[in-house]
């Protein structure tokens, strides 16, 4: 099995859809932004206020290193960032879970723990400059892509089943 590669906005559910497709195959699943609090022993909210972000794009680098030699079988669910990985390509088939920016702050404001989900991601709390991002984004997520989910008014489960379906 090739690795598969999520990627797409911040808060658009790569981490819920991964625990679905985990419980419906044979993948196992592993997050970049877990393998860089572990690494660092921190939150990644507080790399970015000591360290700064140039210094978070660093540790995705050497994530990327280590994923593209030494990860197989595996679902890798990204930080909204990492698909700027020059090797992202090579690690797996990337797909991308894809919404409209509205859509993805309802989801994430209507989620029982909408505070802490916005509070821990440091480039969503100025909403205008996340659209902005977005905006910036989107065009080079999809030119990334081998594979798009449209998850707007789907379930996890469901996004999971189509995912399984195309790769
Ligand atoms: C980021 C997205 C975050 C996290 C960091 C930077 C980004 O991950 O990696 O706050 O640049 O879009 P999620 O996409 O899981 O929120």
């Amino acid at each position: 099995m090739k690795n598969i590669i999520l990627i797409g906005f911040m808060g658009v559910g790569k981490g819920s859809v991964a625990r679905e497709v985990i419980k419906h195959s044979d993948y196992i699943a592993i997050d970049t932004d877990d393998l860089i609090e572990s690494m660092e022993n921190k939150k990644v909210k507080e790399i970015f206020e000591e360290d700064g972000e140039a210094y978070f794009r660093k540790l995705e680098l050497n994530v990327a290193r280590w994923l593209e030699s030494s990860v197989k079988n595996t679902l890798i669910s990204t930080g909204g960032g990492f698909y700027k990985q020059k090797s992202l390509k090579k690690i797996g088939t990337v797909v991308l879970l894809d919404s409209p920016f509205d859509a993805i702050i309802k989801r994430i404001k209507t989620h029982p723990n909408a505070a802490r989900k916005i509070k821990k991601r440091p480039l969503l709390n100025d909403l205008e400059k996340a659209k902005e991002l977005y905006k910036e984004r989107r065009p080079e997520y999809l030119a990334l892509a081998d594979i798009v989910i449209d998850v707007t008014k789907k379930s996890a489960l469901e996004c999971s089943k189509e995912l399984l379906k195309k790769v």
